[in-house]
């Protein structure tokens, strides 16, 4: 019988405390030991492994390196294009405004980008983006970022813990968080860790869906903890599946095959070798009579004003297309679209590139990227919901706590262009860094409740003490069947009913299922904590996806095909959750201020 005893407990003090080690919580970390506050890095996983690892094709920001009319404006105006008007307009402005700093910043502290024929960074082309420009490293840029971040927080002294999964955040009796709790994965035993200010920067949820690029701790911890802890998440049922993940063989299903093998030139075929995102782009746009595919390409672009191919449309559009061309039969052999480059791309280019989906291909899927088209299909990549925050200081609703990266919601609206999501983690972790270092200089030496602390770690233990329940990786796997079939990329109200039909028994099922064996490095035990956190997200995205009765970005309803403007076009869905109990509310969004408003008119370069 696993047991707690409260007074061996591992106590660490620290002024700000950052959970997650991707790029956000790193980015953060620096910042806060910067303004002088004692940091603690707490990661789930070994340093250097976080998600952002896996983000391939750029950093977006306007630097204006290979076009020099782009300026943050422009960015700024493709962002609320891309999300469809739902995002927050504030966390957007900042967003364009300061990521070319902050790249400049990583350029500085070591990352070494591809760069122009005259010296200066590399801009690469992705879609909804109106010109090149994510800065990049090959495709291996999250990897470039990390070395540079972690480099740079280590040398500035950030205390790191690892393989620490966190429970649950710490309250004092007013409700302001003063900490978390966690456990070491490896031994099982717990650990507190008291700050005056916590920072979530936890990363993503993908790893409730069965087919996603996310990697094992996207689990949605972070936004659980903050609803658990009384923060409000903001537009869960957006959730971003990226057109293009392997398809085959089933081990490696899911994983990304980066935007930029499109932007630097590959195009999307169906079984007859057909371009078929021609027939997804207004009429208006289409060619009238092309005899080649570069015809084609040329009237688009002559009639949209758009400098690229309808291959390059941002990630909902080219999601659907590709879902619409496999439902219609004209898929790849293992359910997917084929992705072409070797036909526009000399073998050198495509290696120099993308080096990794070269080795990605030859290796996981024995397919010569070179001379072989790629079989792909959507796959879960993004929550562009999250725990809601004051735009400029990261402050949740919740005093002393902040969130940064994936975890928070508002920057991406409905839908994130690519490339978006580095920038978000630059530009926001500093701030959350900051202003969290900022709070902790008034706040007062954090007060844990030991009565909260033996409850969390009563509650933690119940799978491994309970005998003869449920197998908790069955539950795992149901859940990611129900939210791949029920809450998936086309939705509607029967099974979004059913979806939360079944996210209620198994929530009974969790409750139940058992771990066996011991404490140490028990991977099922972990699985049935983790369990806890994705059934709460869960819900909060098929309930959140339930309410809102249209399609707009990454949210697409089979029975309410057309965009809502006049019912939803203004409206955030605010989940909360209280002791419990969730509930949903709809809220309509901060107004834009005239100066931005006008950028939109038409006319307006
Ligand atoms: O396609 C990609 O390289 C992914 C980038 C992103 O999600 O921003």
């Amino acid at each position: 019988m696993a047991q707690f005893n409260p007074t061996d407990i591992e106590t660490h003090e620290f002024d700000v405390i950052v959970i997650g080690a991707g790029g956000a919580g790193l980015r953060a970390a620096i910042e806060s030991l910067a303004s002088g506050a004692s940091t603690a890095l707490i990661c789930k996983s070994l340093l250097g492994k976080a998600h952002t690892v896996m983000a391939e094709g750029g950093i977006a920001a306007a630097m204006g390196n290979v076009y020099p009319d782009d300026n943050w404006k422009v960015h700024f105006r493709d962002t609320m294009r891309g999300g469809k008007f739902l995002n927050n307009w504030r966390m957007a402005q900042l967003h364009a405004q300061e990521t070319p700093d902050r790249v400049l910043e990583l350029e500085e502290w070591g990352a070494v980008f591809d760069r122009t024929e005259d010296g200066r960074i590399l801009q690469r082309d992705f879609g909804g983006h109106r010109f090149a420009r994510l800065a990049h490293v090959g495709d291996r840029t999250g990897l470039e970022m990390i070395r540079t971040l972690q480099q740079r927080a280590v040398s500035l002294g950030t205390n790191v813990f690892m393989e620490c999964t966190i429970l649950s955040l710490l309250q004092d009796d007013s409700g302001q968080v003063v900490g978390a709790m966690g456990y070491w994965r490896e031994t099982g035993k717990f650990v507190v860790f008291k700050a005056k200010a916590t920072i979530l920067a936890t990363g993503g949820i993908g790893k409730s869906w069965k087919v996603a690029s996310n990697s094992w701790e996207c689990t949605g911890d972070g936004h659980a903890l903050a609803a658990w802890a009384g923060a409000d998440l903001i537009d869960m049922e957006f959730i971003q599946f990226h057109p293009t993940g392997m398809v085959w063989p089933p081990s490696v299903r899911g994983i990304l095959v980066t935007e930029g093998v499109r932007g630097d030139g590959g195009t999307l075929r169906n079984s007859d070798g057909k371009r078929f995102m021609f027939n997804y782009i207004p009429e208006m746009f289409r060619a009238e009579t092309a005899d080649t595919e570069e015809e084609a390409d040329r009237w688009y672009n002559d009639k949209k004003n758009a400098r690229r191919t309808p291959d390059l449309l941002p990630r909902d559009e080219v999601a659907r297309a590709i879902n619409s061309e496999i439902k219609a039969g004209r898929g790849s052999p293992h359910g997917g679209a084929f992705l072409d480059i070797y036909s526009r791309r000399t073998p050198e280019y495509i290696r120099r590139r993308l080096p990794s989906m070269y080795h990605q291909f030859k290796e996981l899927a024995g397919v010569d990227i070179t001379a072989e088209p790629m079989e792909v299909g959507p796959t879960c990549h993004y929550a562009m919901g999250g725990v809601r925050v004051d735009p400029d200081t990261t402050a949740t609703t919740i005093p002393g706590l902040f969130a940064c990266g994936e975890v928070a919601g508002g920057m991406h609206g409905s839908n994130r262009l690519g490339g978006n999501s580095l920038g978000d983690l630059l530009v926001f972790g500093r701030r959350a860094g900051s202003h969290a270092a900022q709070f902790a200089t008034s706040a007062s030496a954090p007060k844990a409740s030991e009565s909260q602390i033996s409850q969390i770690a009563k509650e933690a233990l119940e799978p491994l003490n309970r005998e003869g329940g449920e197998n908790p990786f069955d539950v795992l796997h149901n859940l990611q069947d129900t939210m791949q079939d029920l809450v998936g990329i086309i939705r509607k109200e029967s099974e979004l009913s059913e979806a939360l039909s079944k996210l209620d028994e198994l929530e009974e099922r969790r409750k139940k299922a058992a771990a066996g064996g011991n404490i140490q490095y028990n991977t099922g035990w972990h699985h049935a904590i983790d369990l806890k956190a994705q059934l709460t997200v869960s819900k909060a995205a098929a309930m959140s996806a339930l309410a809102r009765k249209e399609s707009r970005g990454g949210h697409t309803r089979d029975d309410y095909p057309a965009r809502d403007d006049e019912g939803f076009g203004k409206i955030n869905h605010v989940f909360r959750w209280n002791d419990g109990t969730a509930t949903l509310d709809p809220e309509t969004l901060p107004q834009m201020p005239p100066e931005l408003a006008e950028l939109f008119e038409e006319g307006t370069h």
